[in-house]
């Protein structure tokens, strides 16, 4: 037995169960028994300064005149994430009527529904209620002037998903953990004109996917890196893998050396942990995909502890870089929702881990090292390490014939100076895949800023003695030089590049998601991927 299986049991094993039973039903919300109800309310005063007018996103006049004296009082103000808690309401098969704001009916999006359901779930929580439901807003309660249509198999999905990731506190490691989970939550719905039964369930059965999926990348982020080394992400990579029916090969040492990773390997070395690259297949069955058919290779850096090597980190802060390997984690995450979505077409997930540590045998600041696609790259800082392994991982993956290319990285601190923490750094060589990425964050409600990475650009990771360097010759714009370090490798290939180095952990509570992993890109990468399906 390994120390790390002594300390935290068996290997292999995601240390996230899902407790909360989701359940959909068709009926008025007045008579539903529930604990709690929950309502959401928007604020349909027009003008900046107007006082507040509320109105409730349902169809049911039990349900509006049980909340009605509440809301004439004026203590409620509509604003996302605003409660207003109501016992023993009148008319109502429900013990309490829980009220979420969600602010301006004018700027109402399916990402406000998304957080109002969070904040439902994590309401529920701290008052130890274990089973709640949701009303499912009606917008025809709604005169179209306040609110346009909204997408009724977006808002289903947006429900179970908010609720799914609010769900979770990151108590794995307390030994003392008290189970607050929800257990049980029912989103009453009503067959209306706009929405019918099969677009709802059609959103509510996507959105348990697609929060499963993101949830278990949290949870890999949650991972301490004692826990999570290289070789564990590949153990519980190929367990997803093969619950859900994905091919999946995990390499070490020997196929870096065969494949020639030398961008790859150097960071490796410098640690007693083999470093990992997992190879993950998705195929659509059925009917043959045509010979031009577009492959997506989903390449993630899987850095499982970034010490910066040899050119260390100041301990100040060191211990969240453990969250180095996000964006392998929202590629495993992702696929293991491709599996389930099933889309037309061709995915390879591509995951380079290893562990960044300095060493007698780690690489060093002058040194030059030669990445598999045969360019040489001068190290200038051994902390710019994840445009090396991804550097390798994005040349395999054209090798595996991938034709359309996306990576996620926690990739630099100045992408996290330039965009700050609400939206993430988005790079791309080609305008038709931008444009299918802008469509997915439609769907996603996920923030990604697009930062340029031109060819004028290049010049800033020119090496005197290399082909490149791997850190900028400049201190401006260090996410555009890491970009077009990562841009030498994909060549022609259509490609986005994710830097989610500020997103990709929440620090601050809100009153729909706790603090921790934030699972960000997973959503995106889905949709982006789903738009290329045959
Ligand atoms: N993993 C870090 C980037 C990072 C910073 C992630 C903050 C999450 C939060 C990356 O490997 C790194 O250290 N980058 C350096 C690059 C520099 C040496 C050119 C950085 O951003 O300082
Ligand atoms: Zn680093
Ligand atoms: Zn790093």
């Amino acid at each position: 037995m390994s120390a790390t299986e002594l300390l935290h049991g068996p290997l292999g094993e995601s240390r996230y169960d899902k407790k909360m039973e989701t359940k959909l039903v068709f009926q008025d919300a007045a008579g539903f028994a529930t604990p709690m109800l929950a309502v959401f309310a928007v604020d349909i005063a027009l003008g900046v300064d107007a006082e507040p007018l509320l109105a409730l996103l349902t169809t049911s006049d039990a349900v509006t005149d049980a909340a009605a004296k509440a809301l004439a009082s004026g203590e409620f103000k509509g604003t996302l994430g605003e409660q207003l808690l109501l016992h023993g309401p009148s008319g109502l098969k429900a013990e309490r009527l829980l009220i979420i704001g969600l602010g301006k009916a004018k700027t109402l999006s399916v990402d406000e529904v998304r957080k109002g359901a969070g904040t439902a779930i994590r309401s529920a929580k701290p008052r130890g209620m274990r089973e709640l439901a949701i009303a499912f807003p009606e917008e025809h309660a709604l005169s179209d002037e306040h609110l346009e249509a909204l997408p009724c198999v977006g808002l289903a999905r947006a429900i179970v998903e908010g609720a799914e990731l609010a769900e979770i506190d990151w108590d794995t490691y307390k030994s003392d953990r008290k189970d607050r989970s929800v257990q049980s939550l029912t989103v009453v719905a009503k067959e209306t004109e706009k929405s019918t039964t099969a677009e709802i369930h059609q959103g509510f059965d996507e959105g348990v996917i697609v929060s499963d999926a993101q949830n278990f990348t949290r949870a890999l982020v949650n991972e301490p890196g004692n826990v999570l080394t290289p070789t564990e992400l590949g153990k519980r990579a190929a367990a997803m893998c093969a619950e859900m029916g994905l091919a999946c090969q995990v390499h070490s040492t020997a196929k870096l050396q065969e494949l020639k990773m030398g961008a790859f390997a150097a960071v490796a070395q410098g640690s007693a942990e083999p470093p990992a690259l997992i190879v993950m297949t998705y195929e659509p069955k059925g009917k043959a995909l045509p010979k031009d058919a577009p492959v997506l290779g989903l390449v993630g850096k899987g850095i499982t502890f970034d010490t910066g090597g040899i050119s260390i980190k100041p301990a100040d802060g060191m211990e969240k870089m453990k969250y180095d390997m996000a964006g392998a984690a929202a590629m495993i995450g992702a696929m293991r929702a491709i599996a389930q979505l099933k889309p037309m077409v061709k995915v390879v997930g591509v995951v380079c881990s290893a562990e960044n540590m300095p060493d007698g045998r780690a690489y060093k600041p002058g040194d030059v090292v030669t990445a598999m696609s045969g360019k040489t790259i001068e190290i200038i800082n051994t902390d710019a390490e994840g445009r090396l392994v991804l550097a390798d991982g994005l040349h395999y993956a054209k090798t595996l014939g991938c034709t359309h290319l996306i990576n996620a990285a926690t990739l630099t601190g100045a992408c996290v100076v330039a965009l700050g923490i609400l939206n993430a750094g988005l790079f791309c060589n080609d305008e038709p895949t931008v444009e299918k990425f802008w469509e997915a964050m439609k769907v996603s409600g996920e923030k990604f800023w697009r930062l340029p990475c031109t060819d004028d650009y290049k010049d800033q990771i020119k090496s005197q003695i290399a082909d490149i360097m791997n850190t900028g010759g400049t201190r401006w714009g260090g996410a555009i030089s890491a970009a077009m370090f990562l841009k030498e490798f994909v060549g022609e290939t259509p490609w986005v590049h994710l830097d989610i180095a500020g997103c990709a952990w929440n620090d601050d509570v809100k009153p729909w998601i706790g603090k921790g992993p934030s699972g960000i890109a997973v959503r995106s990468i889905i949709e982006w991927v789903r738009a290329y399906s045959a």
